[in-house]
């Protein structure tokens, strides 16, 4: 498929959405990138300010859309949501508000296009990630969530600066929940086949594994515009994505981050790899969390 046959709908146009948009629309990975926000003004305000930005650049076209124009699109990214904030009670609180959201979304989008791939990107991801196979219905290869891709590439960047070293050879996984949670998976992180723990002390890969949970710098579009490349022209990364697994070392029935290839079919399969005990139980521990909400 050529990018001139490509639509990508973009739900939500918060900063989330409209960052995505424009870093998709920059990239010409589609022919047109359609925004959707039940606020229409913002929807309207956003797609006025990126079209102004690409006046000079050779790029896709964007404009703003319905629900009916996102049911035909090839790739649906949901960003629509209230942002994450603090502590358990409000966490409980977002999960359901952001549940009714989605629920309602899925609601209004019909038909949709049996082959789309839906991206999630609102939080807590995991949680909704899940909830839009159950919404959508389908297949749930088709359905997948940024999961730990950015606390990923967050860990990435702190091996490179750490070690000097470019960015591009550190290899490894943030596994788990999308939060709290999460946790690196050192057993994988690997610089030029050597492993990252047996090089730096346990205090360094502690610092590491909190700088990568607490940081608050977000390059979200650059990860979800990552994923969706990977999906439109078949490339069959290994991305750390939220996806429902079944007996993954020993956890299954939730969304949560895992190494998946990722393709035209979406999630073509996640990565068979074999964690550690202690991997294994954070891994446990944080499903279990994760399951408890929903
Ligand atoms: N997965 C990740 O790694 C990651 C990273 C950053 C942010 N996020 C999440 O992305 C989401 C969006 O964040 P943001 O900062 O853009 O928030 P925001 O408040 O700026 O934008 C949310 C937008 O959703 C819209 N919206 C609400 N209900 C809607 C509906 N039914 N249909 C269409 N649009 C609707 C709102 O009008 C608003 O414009 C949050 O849940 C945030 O936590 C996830």
């Amino acid at each position: 498929m050529e990018n001139k046959d490509i639509k990508i709908a973009v739900i939500g146009a918060g900063s989330v959405g409209s960052t995505i948009a424009y870093t998709l629309v920059m990239k010409n990975l589609a022919a047109e990138v359609i925004l959707v926000d039940i606020n229409e003004a913002k929807e309207e305000g956003e797609v006025m300010d990126i079209n102004d930005a690409l006046s000079f650049v050779e790029t896709g076209k964007i404009r703003g859309g319905s629900y009916q124009d996102a049911a035909t699109a090839d790739v649906i990214v949901i960003t629509a949501g209230l942002p994450q904030k603090s502590g358990d009670q409000s966490r409980l609180e977002l999960v359901n508000k952001n549940k009714e959201i989605l629920k309602s979304i899925f609601d209004q989008i019909k038909p949709l296009n049996p082959e789309v791939k839906i991206v999630v990107v609102s939080n807590p991801v995991d949680i909704m990630t899940y909830y839009a196979q159950e919404f959508s219905g389908l297949p749930r290869n088709q359905v997948f969530g940024t999961g730990t891709s950015l606390d990923t590439s967050r860990l990435r960047t702190e091996i490179a600066l750490a070690l000097d070293i470019n960015v591009q050879s550190v290899d490894g996984f943030v596994l788990g929940e999308h939060g709290e949670s999460e946790f690196v998976a050192w057993s994988t992180v690997s610089v030029g086949g050597v492993l990252i723990k047996d090089k730096l002390g346990s205090d360094k890969l502690d610092e590491i594994a909190k700088k990568v949970r607490d940081d608050a710098k977000s390059i979200i579009d650059a990860v979800t515009t990552d994923i969706i490349e990977s999906v439109l022209l078949d490339q069959n990364k290994v991305l750390p994505i939220s996806s429902r697994i079944e007996d993954w070392n020993g956890v299954s029935g939730v969304c949560l981050g895992v190494p998946a290839v990722v393709g035209k079919e979406g999630v073509k399969s996640i990565w068979s790899l074999e964690l550690n005990d202690e991997e294994k139980e954070k891994l446990k521990l944080s499903a279990e969390k994760i399951r408890g909400y929903l």
